[in-house]
């Protein structure tokens, strides 16, 4: 019989005990702030959907990146709103789109922040999916070779690391050959390897703009109701050449995030999505629950279930409290 003889509450006793045996540390060193640059000058746009977060011209980018910085955030990731969509989205990989010119500005003067860039095709078509449409299908070839030159002109403009989130088959590959081939032997990969159809990228799509215009993304995005298959698409993508993969979203996927850990070396990220953020938010805004607390929580959870890296929009906040405490 372990009582009396266990107790466990002798560890808990007081702040000083409590820390020695603590198992999980958040640090600033794990997070990425997202950031959606837009078209135009002094532009700073309200995401109604995600209280604090904006679209932002190349301008305002780049002083939302200091920010960033200046909170000992490593990353941002990019995703672009351009001016003009089209049926192959062609501003995806336009050397003067908004992505590139963000990415070579905030080299240009937050040289230490690591620039990610997400590639994908749905914020730049005008039908809002991943890939190219025949006949109502997504195509899956055929998009390949957009997504390597979207990839190569993120290189180009000074990447620091590419990210593709579409979930077409053979896209790591496509993307690691295209940049080796060019000179960018170097430059990381980190996929959007296990990436779910969720219902929780709403608040992005009104940010990003990006909601397809007919049916889903199911027919390329995973079913919520697979744990298995997400082991196959991780091994698929390190096989192709992937330096970190990521599981997305993050915190209705906790035992996904666990079993990548598990099961492979390689730094495994988490996306805590735009849903996420956004009902946290909204929770606060009424009341209901202590926002800073809540989100140290899911963030504490999201890496003692085997996140090495947090996409987040909390990034900022949580810096803030971290830095404090
Ligand atoms: C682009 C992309 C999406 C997100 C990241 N990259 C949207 C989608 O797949 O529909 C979602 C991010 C979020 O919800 O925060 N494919």
């Amino acid at each position: 019989m372990p009582f009396p003889i266990h107790r466990p509450r002798r560890l808990r006793l007081n702040k000083v005990v409590r820390n020695m045996v603590r198992e999980t540390y958040l640090s600033p060193d794990d997070l990425i702030y997202p950031l959606f640059v837009t078209f135009g000058k002094g532009v700073r746009k309200n995401i109604t959907s995600m209280p604090g977060c904006f679209q932002l011209s190349v301008d305002e980018t780049v002083k939302e990146a200091q920010k960033v910085h200046a909170l000992g955030i490593p990353a941002v990731i990019l995703f672009g709103i351009p001016e003009h969509k089209d049926e192959r989205g062609t501003e995806a990989y336009n050397a003067k789109g908004v992505v590139q010119k963000a990415i070579k500005a905030i080299k240009d003067k937050v040289p230490d922040l690591l620039v990610i860039t997400d590639v994908c095709m749905c914020e730049y078509t005008s039908h809002g999916h991943c890939g190219i449409i025949k006949n109502g299908r997504i195509l899956n070839d055929p998009t390949l070779e957009l997504l390597a030159k979207e990839a190569l002109s993120h290189a180009k403009a000074g990447a620091d690391m590419v990210a593709p989130s579409d979930m077409m088959d053979g896209r790591v590959a496509a993307i690691r050959e295209i940049l080796d081939t060019h000179g960018f032997e170097d430059l990381p990969i980190m996929s959007y390897a296990a990436k779910y159809a969720s219902a929780f990228y709403g608040p992005f799509r009104e940010a990003a703009e990006s909601t397809p215009s007919f049916g889903d993304r199911k027919s390329y995005q995973m079913d919520p109701a697979n744990r298995r298959e997400a082991l196959k698409e991780v091994v698929i993508d390190i096989e192709e050449g992937a330096d970190i993969v990521m599981v997305k979203p993050a915190l209705s996927y906790l035992d996904i995030i666990s079993d990548v850990k598990d099961a492979f070396d390689v730094p495994v990220a988490a996306y805590n999505v735009s849903g996420e953020y956004s009902m946290v938010k909204a929770a606060a805004k009424m009341g209901w629950i202590d926002e800073t607390k809540v989100m140290m929580e899911i963030l504490t959870s999201i890496k003692r279930a085997g996140a090495d890296i947090i996409i987040t929009y909390h990034a900022m906040d949580a810096a803030r409290a971290l830095n404090k405490s």
